[in-house]
């Protein structure tokens, strides 16, 4: 017989090798405050269902309590040689408590209980990434309603669109973050059954109380077929795909806070506390946090992608394979959780250069729809006919190297004799932004509007 847990119809020890692939402690010990409250709950049933004495119930939970705190300070050792969390507690329990620990494992397997930690644990990060999310949201929402007025250029295919406000385009965070929170939301939701009773994979014969367990741990219900509970990880992929998409959201602000941040742009400016420098180029200023954010977003992605195909395949129910669900998931989720904080960091720390913006706004012909629209309006010219007359208008203003505003109205009126002076009414950025009016519109009034609807929102959800 070999000295593991397991060990009974074994009867030499296992190949270096083996160890060295199987062992999962140094990354599952994160677990470890999960699986002592999945262990307290299940005991708690077996004594409840009269599976084990109330005598052996209070020694297990009395040792499992101390270990909950051995581990909470920081003083647990974990061994290699005990191969996982599940095996790491169960014998420390046994140490402290004697062999009636071996009784806790009654009508229960390290399938259902992985399958049990882990959604505690995924549900735990959840809600910790949706109060960071909340945070980044009222970071944006703060800026955007201070910089409702302030004229930017928007961009289509990056080069000067419509002018727009930069509170606009801070909302549309806003809203990219809040349908992020959405689908983990929608994650957690679904996320929300207990596996715990399944055992190995056919349930048991004992007679437990799956109710009991779920109802302890905070799910909202057991799981419905046992084998799926033990198979199961696509609570995990859910989440993994809420956190890759959400990242990717991330990574577009990013993209943008190094694009302003550059002397060709200087929109915005970051301060010392988000800039580092060259150690060979004394100018210059970097904005290596939100390139950070763009690179992580790599990782993101992979945990998702390698959580896939570990799955793809796998046939029911539990197999190996997936004891690779954690180390990218772990990865993924504070990569995630360090993002978040990074972009509303710099969301706070960043100032703005509105005469900058502005100016940059007032390039590159971004008031042409408003004068297209203009002869729509005044004239009763079919839009695309305005387009192809407002194009040519562009064209003279670009050979004398004017803006619309400055091009004067003989030279318009040599494209179309029925414009009037009433057209410069609409050429300046501030005139065509303020009339961006529609519903969703770039309108600083709308920004304000939206920008204070969400901050009502975001406080009323904090109380
Ligand atoms: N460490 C394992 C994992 O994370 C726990 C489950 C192991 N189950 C088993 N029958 N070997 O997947």
């Amino acid at each position: 017989m070999t000295s593991k847990i397991w060990g009974g119809r074994f009867q030499s020890a296992t190949d270096a090798i083996l160890e060295a692939i199987n062992v999962s402690i140094e990354f599952d010990k994160r677990l470890g405050p999960q699986d002592v409250r999945g262990s307290l709950a299940h005991v708690a049933m077996l004594a409840e269902t009269g599976i084990l004495t109330r005598e052996d119930a209070v020694s297990i939970t009395r040792g499992l309590e101390q270990i909950r705190g051995e581990i909470e300070e920081g003083s647990f050792v974990f061994s290699r040689a005990l191969e996982d969390i599940h095996m790491n507690v169960e014998a420390r329990l046994a140490e402290i408590i004697g062999p009636v620990a071996g009784r806790l494992h009654t009508a229960r397997s390290r399938n259902d209980q992985v399958a049990t930690d882990f959604r505690l644990f995924v549900r735990d990060t959840i809600d910790d990434l949706d109060a960071q999310l909340a945070d980044l949201q009222q970071a944006l929402a703060e800026k955007a309603l201070e910089e409702a007025g302030s004229v930017m250029p928007g961009f289509t295919h990056l080069q000067s669109a419509q002018p727009v406000t930069f509170g606009h385009h801070l909302l549309a965070y806003v809203e990219m973050i809040g349908r992020d929170r959405g689908r983990f939301r929608d994650a957690r939701a679904r996320l929300d059954e207990c596996p715990l009773g399944a055992a190995a994979l056919a349930g048991t014969s004992f007679p437990i109380d799956r109710d009991f367990t779920a109802a302890r741990l905070g799910f909202a219900r057991p799981t419905a077929n046992s084998l799926d509970s033990v198979s199961d990880r696509d609570f995990v992929l859910e989440t993994l795909s809420a956190a890759a998409i959400t990242a990717t959201h991330l990574s577009r602000f990013a993209e943008e806070i190094v694009l302003w941040t550059t002397p060709q742009f200087a929109f915005v400016a970051l301060s010392d506390k988000f800039t580092t420098g060259s150690s060979i180029m004394p100018q210059k200023r970097n904005p290596d946090a939100a390139e950070l954010v763009r690179g992580k977003t790599g990782r993101i992605i992979g945990a998702l992608q390698a959580l896939l195909i570990v799955m793809k395949g796998l046939p029911l129910a539990y197999s190996k394979d997936m004891q690779e669900d954690k180390e990218g998931t772990f990865d993924s989720l504070d990569s995630l959780s360090l993002c978040i904080a990074a972009i509303a960091g710099m969301t706070r720390d960043m100032s703005v250069d509105r005469v900058k913006m502005r100016k940059a706004a007032g390039a590159g012909y971004a008031t042409a729809t408003d004068l297209a629209d203009w002869l729509v309006r005044t004239l009763g010219l079919p839009f695309r006919e305005a387009h192809h007359v407002t194009g040519r208008i562009v064209a003279i203003a670009a050979e004398r190297g004017v803006g619309l505003e400055k091009l004067p109205l003989a030279e318009m009126q040599n494209v179309e004799p029925r414009i009037s002076q009433d057209v410069f009414s609409v050429l300046g950025v501030e005139k065509s932004v303020r009339s961006r009016t529609s519903h969703g519109g770039a309108a600083p009034s709308n920004v304000r509007k939206q920008a204070k609807r969400w901050l009502r929102q975001l406080e009323k959800e904090r109380n």
